[in-house]
């Protein structure tokens, strides 16, 4: 007599094609030891951003941002959060645009220096030597140094305390040219685009996979 019961009907999971790495593979059988901290921001590693900003007529500045991520595909969107003490703060509170220009080793110092100088005591980009870059769709510059340059428009500023999470949607892209192959790649790895992991600077380092690769087969 057949089975009442669909899940009987229901195939059996395919079996994996593709073995775990041995890097993946269970060695140990101890259990890894963990220690329980007070709750904190270890998201790491993050990027390192210049968020550059202007009010038309006066001082461009910009300042390092490492609480920065990806919100939104379609529309493009980004989040910064910035402390509401920050000159910065001030400017995108009224121009409601800013850039985050995304900086390279070759620019570590100025990066650092940005994130510990305000743009209340000194121009910064007078005193770190960068360049302004106009901005193709917004009215304040970006930074032509940094490889990758991502113009926004602020849509909501969401204050949650000690920041504000500024919500931005991406109006447009700019890259270095130098950095980008015959075929239209972004060469990333030639970048020296820089992250940020519990107060050091890094670069990427050695490249260990690629999107999707845990599942293709080899040829
Ligand atoms: C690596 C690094 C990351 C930082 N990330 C943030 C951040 O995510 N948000 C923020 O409000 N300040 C951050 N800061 C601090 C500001 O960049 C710093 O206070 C800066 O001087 C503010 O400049 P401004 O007053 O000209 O806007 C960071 C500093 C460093 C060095």
């Amino acid at each position: 007599m057949p089975s009442r019961n669909p899940a009987a009907k229901t195939k059996s999971a395919p079996a994996r094609k593709h073995a775990a790495p041995p890097s993946a593979k269970r060695t140990a059988r101890a259990p890894i030891r963990k220690l329980t901290w007070p709750p904190g921001t270890l998201v790491w590693p993050a990027p390192v951003a210049l968020v550059s900003c202007q009010v038309p007529g006066e001082t461009p500045n910009f300042l390092a941002v490492a609480w920065c991520g990806t919100a939104n595909s379609d529309p493009p969107m980004l989040t910064v959060a910035i402390r509401p003490s920050r000159l910065s703060h001030e400017i995108i509170e009224r121009t409601r645009e800013f850039v985050v220009n995304l900086p390279s080793a070759a620019i570590a110092w100025a990066t650092d220096y940005a994130g510990v100088v305000s743009g209340r005591k000194v121009d910064k980009f007078a005193a770190t030597g960068l360049t302004p870059l106009p901005g193709a769709t917004v009215s304040c510059p970006g930074i032509a140094e940094c490889p990758i340059n991502l113009e926004c428009r602020a849509e909501r500023l969401i204050p949650l305390g000690t920041h504000t999470l500024i919500l931005g949607t991406i109006a447009a892209v700019r890259v270095t040219a130098d950095l980008v192959d015959a075929k239209g790649r972004l060469r990333i790895e030639d970048s020296g685009i820089l992250a940020y992991a519990h107060g050091f600077y890094f670069t990427l380092g050695k490249r260990v996979g690629s999107h999707g690769w845990s599942v293709r087969k080899k040829k």
